[in-house]
């Protein structure tokens, strides 16, 4: 479904933005996404005894986008504001589909490379895995291809960011707002 389709399900009233559960979880995930990218990178440089805890606390923050990313796909109202050109408005759902896409795909390559580590995941109350036996070989190319395919979401991001800020700041359309919880009267 489009973001601009006339079967729209928004609640009524809010035709100019999304309903607030989209917009709760959209913030939830962007916050999730910017923990576990930022953890990802910077967990070389943790002491060796707190490395294992910062891997499964970003494997559990990327198993998290992961399952929120589904449910926000399976339950998806788009906003029903549809202002710009269907070029731009094309464009925008090529953009949303592919930050969708790299939802689900960074996580999902992302298990593998935990598991052909010869990892399970501790899970607090317990643990599930590991497994595989341990494959250095593989694990090392699942790794770099979780590393490549986190750069190519952190793009995306950047440029659904300046397409956010061309449209709000620039057009003035109030794109921004769509993803804003509407004051209460
Ligand atoms: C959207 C969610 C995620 C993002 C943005 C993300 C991002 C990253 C980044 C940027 C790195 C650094 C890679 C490197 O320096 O080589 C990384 C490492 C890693 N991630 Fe993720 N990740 C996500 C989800 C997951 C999930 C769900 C798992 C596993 C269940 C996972 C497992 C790993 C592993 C095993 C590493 C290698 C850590 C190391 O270098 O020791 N990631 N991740
Ligand atoms: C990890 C970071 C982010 C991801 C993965 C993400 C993902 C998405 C997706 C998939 C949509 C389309 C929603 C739909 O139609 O189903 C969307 C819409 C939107 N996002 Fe983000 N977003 C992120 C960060 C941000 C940030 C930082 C801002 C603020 C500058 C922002 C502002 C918006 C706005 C205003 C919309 C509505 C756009 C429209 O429908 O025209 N997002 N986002």
């Amino acid at each position: 479904m489009s973001a601009c389709d006339a079967s729209s399900r928004t609640e009524p009233g809010q035709r100019d933005r999304y309903d607030n559960r989209t917009i709760v979880v959209h913030w939830i995930s962007t916050l999730l996404v910017l923990l576990a990218f930022v953890l990802g990178l910077t967990i070389d440089s943790f002491p060796k005894k707190y490395a294992f805890g910062a891997l499964n606390i970003h494997a559990l923050f990327g198993l998290s986008i992961l399952s929120i990313s589904v449910f926000r796909i399976a339950s998806r109202k788009p906003s029903g504001q549809c202002s710009s050109a269907p070029q731009i408005t094309r464009l925008a759902r090529f953009g949303h589909m592919a930050l969708y896409l790299c939802l689900l795909g960074v996580p999902l390559i992302g298990i593998p490379a935990l598991l052909f580590r010869g990892h399970g995941l501790d899970l607090g109350l317990f643990e599930v895995g590991p497994f595989f036996a341990r494959n250095r070989q593989l694990a090392r190319i699942l790794t770099q291809t979780h590393l490549y395919a986190a750069y190519f979401f952190a793009i995306l991001v950047m440029g659904h960011i300046m397409a956010v800020f061309y449209h709000t700041v620039i057009r003035k359309d109030g794109t921004f707002r769509k993803m804003l919880p509407a004051r209460r009267a």
